[in-house]
């Protein structure tokens, strides 16, 4: 009669490679949470109401170097300003996001308040010497501002990408897109979109201009799964829903 000499004192092959599935994803776990924590002690976001109609502006500072960079600033430079320098931060650009007037209100205030010539999209920063366009970056301590022309809204209308931030100024809106006309504008509102803005990653987080949405930011990923304009399959409808909106609106109750 066979006899039992030996037992394992370790678990069978399906408790062993249990225990190591569980390894494996605490091990992913610990991963991602050590990517997140690293990125946000790279880079700080603040984002102020700052009045007018829902108007957004924005303090990105590179943490380690204190670099800051403003967006917008519009009816607050004072008060943006005065949270840099509470924080030590230094501001080394501020861009404005397009030229209308409840983007720029702030710019020769702040140009007086700080050094740092407001940029628009065309302009070349005086320190670095790199011309706002689509493509062009610029250094902010160990993060990198990149600029992406976004027509449409406004000619001059531009973007800035920031780690996976992105400062979408009145080209996307949480919910909503940038008023055109209902012609080349509204043509190249749809292209800058979908060839520039909706490529970038799911989790890009979006930060808009104006406080229209259900929510004061949101990401790529969400906005391209649900922003009515975003789903619309193509530029005709995208079209039909700019001449519809507020029925539209009114039909699926959006304040
Ligand atoms: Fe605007």
């Amino acid at each position: 009669m066979a006899q039992l000499l030996w037992q394992p004192a370790f678990p069978t092959n399906r408790g062993v490679f249990a225990v190591l599935l569980k390894g494996v994803g605490k091990l992913r776990l610990v991963v991602v949470w050590r990517e997140t924590w690293r990125r946000r002690r790279k880079m700080f976001i603040k984002q102020f109401r700052t009045g007018g109609d829902r108007n957004f502006g924005y303090l990105i500072a590179d943490a380690a170097s204190k670099k800051t960079l403003v967006i917008d600033p519009s009816f607050s430079p004072e008060r943006i300003v005065d949270f840099a320098c509470e924080k030590g931060y230094q501001i080394v650009y501020v861009f404005v996001t397009h030229d209308h007037f409840d983007h720029t209100n702030g710019n020769a205030t702040i140009e007086r308040l700080t050094g740092a010539r407001p940029l628009l999209y065309g302009d070349t920063d005086p320190k670095t010497g790199v011309c706002v366009e689509d493509g062009s970056s610029f250094p902010l301590g160990k993060l990198e501002v990149k600029i992406i022309h976004t027509p449409g809204h406004t000619t001059d209308s531009i973007c800035l990408y920031v780690g996976n931030s992105l400062f979408t100024g009145d080209t996307l809106f949480v919910g909503k897109v940038g008023g055109t006309d209902l012609g080349a504008g509204a043509r190249a509102e749809y292209d800058s979109l979908r060839e520039k803005l909706l490529p970038l990653p799911d989790e890009t987080r979006v930060f808009p201009g104006h406080d229209y949405g259900v929510a004061p930011e949101s990401t790529i990923g969400v906005e391209r799964r649900s922003n009515p304009f975003l789903i619309q399959p193509d530029f005709e409808a995208f079209l039909d829903l700019k001449r519809n909106w507020l029925a539209y609106k009114e039909e699926h109750g959006i304040a």
